[in-house]
């Protein structure tokens, strides 16, 4: 009942050239119309990303924003900005940005509301440390996340909203979780929502896993109840994106 949503996050990769050249290539093998597809690259290569997704159904999302309207924050980008330019979606709170540039679930809950205010779909994300899996706090910590995430959301934007479940030691490593490990925690983050706004808004949103996701793990992990897709890094930037969105063909 969910529509699946497999979103491509390029981080520092690509210029504004390589990133046309990029999505010239990977369009035509991103067509799944069980999947919504959306490609968050690096906001320099939003308009020639635009540009090259023409004629297709990939949206594009940008990876980080500001939450305040305008004014002297210099190197920051606003959500009117993107919002002119036909951004979609906007990853917000990413384990980097926490990690490299203090993002915090504060800061992370401002830009969310600012997303929504906007228009633009915040895709989410949330993940626990090695140390906080092997100490068993996964769930403790990933639940005030997404509570401190979703204050003063209204259960209209949150149905819309996308959260994404990267656990930080899956990031990057070639460590994907397992199946079962995804689906326990995205079963929880739903049950987390259901506590804040009841059943239909937790019905509703779309929990992505992400982390280490390839063309190999992809169809099993998209077939857990709970996973409605996936935040992909590294393949996002390789021709087996198309067999990731391609998933269950
Ligand atoms: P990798 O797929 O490269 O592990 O990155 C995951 C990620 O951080 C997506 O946001």
């Amino acid at each position: 009942m969910r529509k699946k949503i497999i979103a491509g996050n390029w981080k520092m990769n690509k210029t504004p050239s390589e990133a046309k050249a990029l999505i010239e290539e990977l369009k035509p093998l991103c067509n799944n119309k069980d999947v919504d597809v959306v490609f968050c690259v690096p906001a320099i290569d939003i308009p020639a990303a635009l540009a090259a997704v023409k004629g297709s159904k990939i949206a594009i999302g940008a990876e980080n924003m500001y939450f305040e309207e305008s004014g002297a924050f210099t190197g920051e980008i606003s959500p009117a900005m993107l919002n002119d330019l036909g951004v979609k979606y906007v990853i917000i709170g990413h384990s980097e940005r926490r990690q490299y540039f203090a993002e915090t679930d504060e800061t992370v809950n401002k830009k969310v509301l600012k997303a929504f205010e906007h228009g633009i779909t915040p895709i989410i994300c949330c993940g626990e440390s090695l140390t906080q899996r092997e100490q068993g706090v996964t769930m403790d910590f990933i639940r005030m996340q997404i509570k401190i995430a979703f204050l003063g959301v209204t259960p209209e934007q949150a149905k819309k909203a996308v959260i994404a479940y990267e656990p930080i030691w899956a990031i990057g490593t070639g460590k994907v979780a397992t199946s079962e490990q995804a689906e326990e925690v995205c079963g929880g983050i739903r049950a987390c929502i259901k506590e804040l706004y009841g059943t239909a808004v937790a019905n509703a949103i779309r929990i992505q896993y992400g982390g280490s996701v390839s063309a190999s793990s992809a169809p099993e992990l998209f077939a857990q109840k709970n996973i409605d897709g996936g935040l992909v890094g590294g393949a996002s930037l390789k021709p087996d994106f198309g067999k990731i969105v391609n998933y269950n063909k």
